[in-house]
């Protein structure tokens, strides 16, 4: 290549971003506008404010499912409010206790500590350096805000719990020298949901902001802003409808829905078409690809066999929705016999975290006079969980389904030239019951 090929690339490059006129606009980090929630705004700021009265809650509970607009709202609201000073730290990338306390240092403009150097320092690091800010900016309140904290009690050997307690025991301290702090911390779960000790519960109080899932009707409202922004011609209503259909199946997830029309934008565009639905669809594998590879081609080998028999399971008996225990004996029938078979428990534990992912959703159901077992099913197609975990066994795997969905497996019995009597109709019986057994181990279904 040369000078001429490259320029001449760019170009073509540039003219593929036609569609676009603003691309940033459907970015998912930073919002301009938001579109409703002003009920959470309210709420939020109110919790904030109360520091005028002289009260301020320790510890502020924002939950709600993915992609309801919970890290937007919280940003938007601690910028714009002018007496607050705070910081936004993202857990999600911590592996550790300690850790998260190395993110808050950093989030704080300190430097990070050593894991030898303890707890105890960090916590009092950040303490000293909350201090200085609250100091040097003049704010009243300063805001703490952890989000997506359900990575710090993902430490089983860490003290989750008594790291917030220390933080807690932190907001005390400053508020004996008058300063005032508050942590807000956003999860999918309730934070009482989390394995707290006593202490901290009674001391973090109940304080909680609930974000309700959007309904379809609010992320088309969000999509069409964004595409008002975004696009130089106008884009058919019906792909912005698709859009949030496709991403509204499980609950309103805006994030998803965002990422979905400027994927299919992007296609379109390179194909020099028009943003059609097609391109949504093609968007919409392309994505939970993407997805699933980033977080399968990270586990362990034990993690892709629970999400293997989720999809096993789901693949042969065209049902949805199954049990820890049938999952169990998918993972039984697909571990690599040189492998050591994790416990019953473990498995369940690991199905939890496929849930955590967003690979699989879980819900509550009966088992009659055998109380209650919990169910999973998962959020992309069998295939493509099957094939981001190990290819090979997939591939076979529908092959041999195959064959036995075609019956050249079974003799053909008529082809012998028997006649329609008794013998014959038995020994038709026999086969098929054979058959059926065959199946039945070769599946592991009831
Ligand atoms: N009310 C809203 N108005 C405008 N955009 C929104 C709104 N809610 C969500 N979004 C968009 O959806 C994306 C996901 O929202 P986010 O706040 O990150 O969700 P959560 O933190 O609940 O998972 C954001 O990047 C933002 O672009
Ligand atoms: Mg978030």
């Amino acid at each position: 290549m040369n000078k001429r090929e490259l320029r001449k690339i760019v170009s073509e490059i540039e003219q593929e971003g036609s569609i676009f006129s603003n691309k940033s606009a459907l970015d998912t980090f930073g919002v301009s506008k938001i579109i409703g929630r002003n009920d959470k705004a309210r709420d939020l700021v109110r919790l904030f404010l109360g520091y005028k009265q002289g009260l301020v809650v320790p510890f502020v509970s924002v939950y709600g499912r993915s992609g309801c607009g919970k890290s937007t709202i919280v940003r938007f609201v601690c910028q714009n409010l002018s007496d607050i000073k705070y910081c936004f730290v993202n857990l999600r990338k911590a592996k550790t206790v300690f850790g998260c306390a190395n993110l808050v240092l950093a989030g704080l403009g300190e430097s990070n500590l050593k894991n030898a150097q303890g707890i105890n320092l960090a916590v009092e690091k950040i303490g000293d350096a909350i201090e200085k800010s609250l100091e040097q900016s003049k704010k009243s309140l300063f805001v703490l805000v952890l989000d997506e904290l359900d990575a710090l009690f993902l430490d089983k050997r860490g003290k989750p719990s008594d790291f917030v307690y220390k933080l807690v025991v932190l907001e005390e301290k400053l508020r004996e020298k008058r300063l005032m702090m508050c942590m807000v911390g956003i999860s999918n779960n309730i934070m009482t949901e989390f394995d707290l000790d006593d202490r901290v519960r009674s001391r973090i109080g109940s304080s909680e902001v609930f974000f309700e899932a959007y309904a379809k009707k609010n992320v088309v409202a969000i999509l069409r802003d964004r595409a008002k922004d975004a696009f130089s011609e106008k884009i058919d209503p019906a792909v912005i409808e698709y859009c949030a259909d496709m991403s509204s199946s499980e609950h309103g997830d805006a994030r998803r829905a965002v990422d979905l029309l400027r994927a299919a934008a992007e296609i379109a565009s390179k194909n020099s078409e028009k943003l059609g639905k097609s391109h949504v669809d093609y968007a919409s594998d392309q994505l939970q690809k993407d997805r699933l590879e980033m977080i399968l081609s990270a586990a362990s080998y034990q993690f892709k066999l629970a999400a293997s028999a989720l999809a096993r399971i789901t693949f042969l008996s065209g049902e949805v929705w199954h049990s820890t225990s049938s999952l169990y004996k998918q993972y039984e029938m697909i571990i690599a016999k040189d492998s050591k078979k994790l416990t019953y428990r473990r498995v369940s534990e690991l199905l939890v975290e496929l849930k955590n992912t967003g690979i699989a959703v879980s819900q509550t159901a009966s088992k009659g006079r055998h109380g209650y077992g919990t169910q999973y099913r998962l959020t992309a197609s069998p295939e493509a969980v099957g094939m981001a975990c190990f290819s090979d066994w997939w591939n076979g795997l529908t092959k041999q389904k195959e064959r036995f969905e075609t019956k050249d497996n079974r003799p053909d019995l008529w082809s012998l030239g028997g006649s329609r009597n008794r013998e014959f109709s038995a020994l038709l019986q026999m086969t098929e019951k054979m058959h059926k057994k065959k199946w039945k181990d070769f599946s592991g279904l009831d």
